[in-house]
């Protein structure tokens, strides 16, 4: 079984994450500018799967909660592999290492949004175990319709 290194994202990882979101992201707007905002936003974390040196997929998380007492809830904004490194689980292992760090910061949900239209993304999501939760029309920039996923997380 192949292995995988974990890294939080950085500076250098700019083009990676821009370039990457340009291809699987932009059919649903400029994502590469969009997920770079939010990489530098506070409470947004930001992990690299890599294989050595060659970065192969990032996934993006907002631990959100609405008062300090309360559990935070994931927010998982974007997960991508890239195109010919994708079905070899490289999504899945990526998936398991966000939720592993959600978790302890104490996560019990996460939640994410996804086009109707991406098939991938939905078999890979309630192959991970999320269910649709609800939905929005024109939900992205360019007019899609959105899915809302909700996976609870077991502490
Ligand atoms: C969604 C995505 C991250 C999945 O990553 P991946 O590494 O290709 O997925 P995995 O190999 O871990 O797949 C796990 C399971 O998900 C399902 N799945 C993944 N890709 C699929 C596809 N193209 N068609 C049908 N099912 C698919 C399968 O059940 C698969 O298990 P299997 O290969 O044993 O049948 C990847 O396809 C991607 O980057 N897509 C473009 C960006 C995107 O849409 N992101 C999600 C919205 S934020």
């Amino acid at each position: 079984m192949a292995t995988f290194d974990f890294r939080l994202a950085n500076e250098n990882d700019l083009d990676f994450i821009s370039q990457l979101s340009a291809r699987v992201f932009s059919k649903y707007g400029v994502y590469d500018e969009i997920v770079l905002g939010w990489l530098f936003e506070p409470e947004v974390i930001t992990i690299i799967i890599a294989a050595g040196a060659d970065p192969l997929g990032f996934a993006m998380v907002t631990l959100e909660r609405e008062k300090w007492f309360e559990p935070r809830r994931g927010h998982l904004l974007a997960i991508g592999v890239f195109p010919e490194h994708q079905r070899k689980r490289i999504g899945t292992a990526l998936l398991e290492h966000m939720e592993e760090i959600a978790r302890k910061y104490g996560v019990e949900e996460m939640l994410l949004w996804t086009a109707v239209d991406n098939r991938q993304a939905l078999s890979f999501f309630q192959n991970a175990g999320f269910y649709i939760v609800g939905s929005e029309d024109r939900y992205y920039p360019r007019g899609q319709a959105a899915l809302a996923l909700s996976k609870k997380l077991s502490q």
